[in-house]
């Protein structure tokens, strides 16, 4: 069995940020980041737009209290106030912080760090990297666990939470390049294992954004929070849905309809393009529905709208926003110098997640905690971004509770053993697993279940809801979730067995993508990214609280707790 003081799952910015902490805190502590992928390669990576923070460099007016506002302004008036503060506060420093670890920012003439216009805050305050600002803030990082001594298993998936007695004591692994399993026990263990986009069939996220962490978390009986709260960003790449990034719009790019208009004006006189991400995705749907989207030749009727960059002119797209260029031309052959973008929404970022306190330590009620288990980042729900993130948001929270986490995990170990674990029961467990999925006969390939499966999150999950409409997706993805059982896989080999793998994470999606129906069902009412056609309003008087979901097999247990309100009281969200 391996052991480390604190053992993190995943490699993406809030892992590693909290991985640098710990060290940071105590270099005698053992740590070590385990994770489906290289750490390089993490979803952080492809973050472009940038990170907000009120370093005033370029609006002096701008204060915490303003980026707190904005936040829980954006988030629909869900988001925990307490954390909100905590995330503006800590802002300026933390992104200090980065630059003295190395990060590449772009600069003012001045040489202080760059800030740009971002959706839904009233100043520019975010801080970025050209349109690469997660590439350049992950490099670092990792350059940072190497130089701390932190261990990293990368291509290790992890297969389950070893959660006893309320206490988490470790997780059980599997080598994906040789199939051995492995047990690793640990004092503390921190999920910090991303989003979930790949619940649905027209994703920005990566491959490997399947929601693992807040599977097993599920699937180890304790509650996911808000799950119904899916951020479609605005600007998908059409047909592919990789990012566009907002930064393109907060560079000053227009939302153009098969009519040539600006159609924010008639949803978001005061911000046009620049509202925030629910507001702007489902004006777009709506545009597209109304029959004012555009099809590939040009004409009216199509599935997508136009992001038009050229009034910007070559110098300034290739300097601020190169990447989104680059993407636009080698995916679509589009050259955004001479040509508008199709774009229509796509699915972008987990607002709920794995309920933790400011410290980053996760919930099993409302009122309880569970010993030893920690989780930070887009897998977490602290919660700051409510029903609704906004726009540069993310990547501040991942170093902000990334930081916190750390340093809260380096103080709960101290004079803590080792857990005592029967390893080979764990590892009987996995074999059997494993065993069932090489050896079932089954009739069903992998990916056309998985197909049918985001393909039916997305029809009956979307930007637009309705109780039947989300009802009938239930049933049907309860049916599919059937036919698990009768996957086939062709790869019964140890070595890179990457079929084994899908087959897990499939597990994963149908968990997801259940708790998501589930929870969005019984809010009956609209707020943020979550609106149902049938409860047009936003009801505070019934729903001003979060989600908590319980999973099993036989169905999902909803139980609510209260939002904390500290700043800044509920009013009517208009832009
Ligand atoms: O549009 C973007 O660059 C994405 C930023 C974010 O999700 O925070």
């Amino acid at each position: 069995m391996l052991e480390h003081d604190v053992v993190i799952v995943g490699g993406g910015l809030a892992g590693c940020r909290a991985a640098v902490e710990i060290a940071r805190t105590d270099p005698k502590l053992d740590v070590a980041v385990v994770a489906k992928t290289h750490p390089i390669r993490s979803h952080s990576v492809a973050a472009q737009g940038g990170i907000a923070a009120t370093l005033k460099n370029v609006d002096a007016s701008d204060t915490w209290e303003a980026h707190a506002f904005d936040t829980v302004k954006g988030s629909d008036y869900l988001a925990d106030q307490d954390a909100v503060e905590l995330l503006a506060r800590e802002a300026p420093d933390v992104v200090i912080d980065l630059e003295h670890m190395g990060v590449l920012f772009s600069r003012l003439p001045d040489g202080r760090i760059a800030q740009r216009a971002f959706g839904g805050h009233s100043h520019n305050r975010t801080c970025y990297a050209a349109d690469k600002t997660g590439h350049a803030i992950l490099h670092e990082l990792v350059n940072n666990l190497r130089r701390y001594g932190v261990q990293i298993y990368d291509e290790w998936y992890v297969l389950r939470l070893i959660l006893e007695d309320g206490q988490a004591k470790g997780i059980v692994t599997y080598n994906i390049r040789d199939g051995k399993l492995e047990v690793v026990r640990a004092k503390a263990v921190m999920f910090a294992t991303g989003g979930y986009g790949r619940v649905y069939n027209t994703t920005s996220n990566d491959y490997a954004s399947t929601g693992d962490g807040l599977a097993m978390t599920a699937m180890a009986g304790l509650p996911l929070e808000d799950m119904e709260f899916v951020q479609f960003h605005p600007t998908g790449l059409y047909p592919v849905g990789v990012l566009i990034s907002e930064a393109v719009r907060g560079e000053g790019a227009y939302l153009i309809n098969s009519e040539g208009d600006r159609f924010m004006a008639n949803y978001a006189p005061s911000r046009m393009e620049l509202a925030p991400r629910d507001i702007t995705s489902r004006a777009i749907a709506r545009e597209i529905r109304a029959g004012r989207g555009i099809h590939a030749d040009g004409s009216a009727g199509g599935p997508f709208v136009y992001l038009d960059l050229r009034h910007m002119g070559p110098e300034k797209i290739m300097s601020r926003v190169p990447f989104c260029w680059e993407e636009a031309h080698r995916l679509v052959g589009i050259d955004a110098v001479h040509q508008p973008m199709p774009v229509r929404p796509t699915v972008h970022y987990s607002m709920g997640g794995i309920p933790v306190n400011t410290d980053g330590q996760v919930r099993s009620s409302g009122d309880n905690l569970v010993d030893g288990f920690f989780a930070a980042g887009e897998c977490a729900c602290v919660s700051v971004h409510g029903a609704n993130r906004l726009g540069s948001n993310s990547l501040l929270e991942c170093v902000v509770y990334g930081r916190r986490t750390g340093k809260a995990i380096a103080q709960y170990v101290q004079n803590r053993k080792l857990p005592a674990i029967d390893e080979q029961r764990y590892i009987t467990e996995a074999q059997r697993r494993l065993q069932v999925l090489l050896e079932q006969p089954g009739k069903y390939r992998i990916n056309q279940v998985r197909t049918a499966f985001q393909d039916c999150m997305t029809q009956h999950c979307g930007v637009f809801r309705t109780a039947e409409i989300m009802q009938e997706g239930l049933q049907q993805i309860q049916q599919l979730q059937q036919q698990y059982p009768d996957i086939y896989l062709d790869d019964k080999s140890t070595c890179w067995n990457t079929e084994i793998i899908e087959a897990l994470e499939l597990q994963s999606l149908f968990v997801v993508g259940r708790i998501i129906l589930a929870a969005a069902l019984n809010r009956q009412e609209s707020r943020g990214a979550h609106y149902r056609e049938d409860y047009a309003q936003r009801n505070d008087s019934d729903f001003l609280k979060h989600t908590m979901a319980y999973y099993s097999p036989a169905g999902i247990d909803l139980q609510y707790r209260p939002v904390t309100i500290t700043m800044f009281e509920p009013q009517e969200r208009k832009y």
